[in-house]
């Protein structure tokens, strides 16, 4: 099914079903414009806990909270008309035990509006896949470089280079076994991203993988060149929108400066209409 030909919401098991078929377009948002412009060209927006660090200049995502997450969900469900739209659980939502989840899980889509969830983790959290996905609702799982975990991992690193390709394996292994309806790999070695695609039988979404993956997804803000601080490998910037943003600033104040604005255009006369 591609996007142009489809006129209602995609839901989880749509993107399911594109295992192995046309890749599956994928970019997060956090307000309703920015939805609005990527509903047309886009199979599934993320919500993503990188709000924190994105829009909020949090230094990780461990301090984002539910509120946020349910803030900035309800403004984009407001722009979405036909991608499916997924939030992210944020750290310490989900953790402590699959009924935890479930309720956390079950807020974030009864306030968002939301048809699934994601969350991260492997092996370690398959059985709270397992008993969200028992219990209706969908769950997106994310492994390889997993964020929330940057105090265990070390850093920003690649995952699964050399004897931990296994783990990164037995984790997707697990997740697709689990339920999950499809799987981001962040920040794998391209050849393991393509075996993983090749032996799960749930979409893979890549960021900073393979173009191998049955998906792809990017943060908005980073592809759009208006997230200036942080340019990882993985990340094509599409467009520089910082620097004509900056320009625009800097003219606009030269501008009140000299008085040159407003001009006549933009200033209202005394008779009704001029
Ligand atoms: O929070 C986020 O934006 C994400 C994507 C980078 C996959 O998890």
């Amino acid at each position: 099914m591609s996007t142009a030909a489809q006129n209602r919401q995609l839901t989880p098991a749509d993107i399911r079903a594109r295992k192995g078929g046309p890749p599956i377009v994928c970019l997060t948002a956090y307000t309703t414009p920015v939805a609005k412009l990527a509903d047309p060209a886009c199979d599934l927006v993320l919500v993503g806990d990188s709000v924190g660090m994105v829009l909020h200049g949090l230094p990780s995502t461990l301090g984002v909270t539910m509120e946020m997450m349910i803030l900035h969900g309800q403004a984009v469900a407001r722009g979405l008309r036909r991608a499916l739209m997924v939030v992210d659980m944020p750290f310490g939502s989900y953790e402590e035990s699959p009924e935890q989840a479930l309720r956390n899980a079950a807020r974030l889509m009864r306030e968002t509006g939301a048809a699934a969830v994601k969350l991260e983790g492997g092996g370690a959290m398959a059985e709270t896949i397992r008993f969200l996905t028992r219990r209706s609702i969908p769950v997106l799982a994310h492994v390889g470089l997993t964020p929330q975990a940057i105090h265990t991992l070390g850093g920003y690193k690649v995952q699964g280079r050399g004897a931990d390709r296994a783990r990164v394996l037995a984790d997707a292994r697990a997740v697709a076994e689990a339920g999950a309806f499809g799987a981001v790999l962040e920040k794998v070695p391209a050849a393991l991203a393509d075996e993983i695609t090749g032996e799960i039988d749930i979409p893979t979404i890549g960021i900073g993988a393979s173009a191998g993956c049955d998906g792809q997804i990017l943060v908005v803000d980073d592809m759009l060149g208006l997230f200036a601080e942080f340019r990882p490998k993985f990340v094509k910037r599409y467009a520089h929108l910082a620097e004509d943003a900056e320009r625009a600033i800097a003219t606009y104040a030269a501008e009140v400066r000299a008085r040159t604005f407003p001009a006549q255009e933009h200033i209202f006369a005394d008779e009704a209409g001029v």
